[in-house]
């Protein structure tokens, strides 16, 4: 950390380390993976909270530090009315049922994203896990619902100028990271997508500059601890530049 922040990828070279500190991850495919089995899509979303479960696992055991998953982005309220409300549904749900066991792992929960959007009793739910679990300090696990990469970046400028109207000078890029909504974090080293897209939707777009990305065909709801090491060990095989050539690496390792 630089001056209370984390290095900007594009300013510093940031550390690197075997396994990854912060992993980013799209759990995409839970409609297919049901579609599949002539299920309706939101049995998909139901099982899709068993393999966030089994990752979170994945995660500690492994010693990551920052476990970051898209749950819900600021476009799927495009969806059908009874899909988005089976989503909330289980957002409250799991919550509820796992709150005290995040919270005895010694896991720190926080959710980003625009909540004014949602259910009164889901907020206070989501900000009561987030004071309990606050002095935590394992994994820090956090959930974005109802977030757009965009969003948090006007978000983030329009604070900065509402603070200083009369502004002239260009903003710096620590003044801008450290208003996001992942300021409390590294920039992710690895971003996994499951299900088959290789885009971004609209996810963290600022601090994915420089992040290793990673796509896999395999469903959100099947993806294991197996694909998680499979992530981690494509992670591994990178070889990370930040713009430097491969000499310069080489050379600054001593070889
Ligand atoms: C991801 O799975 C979960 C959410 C977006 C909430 P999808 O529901 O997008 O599954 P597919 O892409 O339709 O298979
Ligand atoms: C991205 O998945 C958002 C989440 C996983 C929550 P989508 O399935 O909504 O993405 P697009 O619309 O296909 O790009
Ligand atoms: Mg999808």
């Amino acid at each position: 950390m630089i001056g209370g922040l984390f290095r900007s990828s594009t300013r510093d070279i940031p550390d690197v380390s075997q396994v990854p500190k912060h992993i980013a991850v799209i759990m995409d495919g839970n409609g297919r993976w049901a579609r599949k089995r002539m299920l309706p899509r939101v049995a998909g979303h139901a099982r899709g909270v068993e393999a966030l479960r089994a990752t979170v696992r994945g995660c500690v055991d492994r010693g990551v530090e920052y476990l970051t998953v898209f749950a819900f982005s600021s476009e799927n309220w495009r969806r059908p009315q009874d899909e988005v409300s089976f989503l909330m549904q289980l957002f409250l749900k799991s919550l509820q049922k796992e709150i005290r066991r995040m919270h005895d792992n010694d896991m720190r929960f926080r959710v980003i994203g625009d909540l004014s959007k949602f259910d009164p009793r889901l907020v206070d739910m989501i900000r009561e896990a987030e004071t309990l679990t606050a002095g935590n300090g394992g994994l820090n696990f956090t959930v974005a619902a109802n977030y757009g990469g965009r969003w948090d970046i006007l978000d983030a400028m329009s604070r900065l100028m509402a603070r200083e109207p009369g502004r002239l000078e260009r903003f710096t890029e620590d003044e801008i990271a450290s208003e996001l909504s992942m300021s409390f974090a590294p920039e992710p080293d690895l971003f996994i997508r499951t299900g088959g897209e290789k885009r971004i939707s609209n996810f963290l777009l600022w601090q994915l500059a420089y992040t290793e990305l990673y796509f896999t065909d395999v469903l959100w709801p099947d993806f294991d601890d197996g694909a998680l090491g499979q992530a981690i060990g494509s992670y591994q095989g990178r070889e990370r530049r930040f713009g430097r050539t491969s000499e310069q690496l080489k050379a600054d390792a001593g070889e």
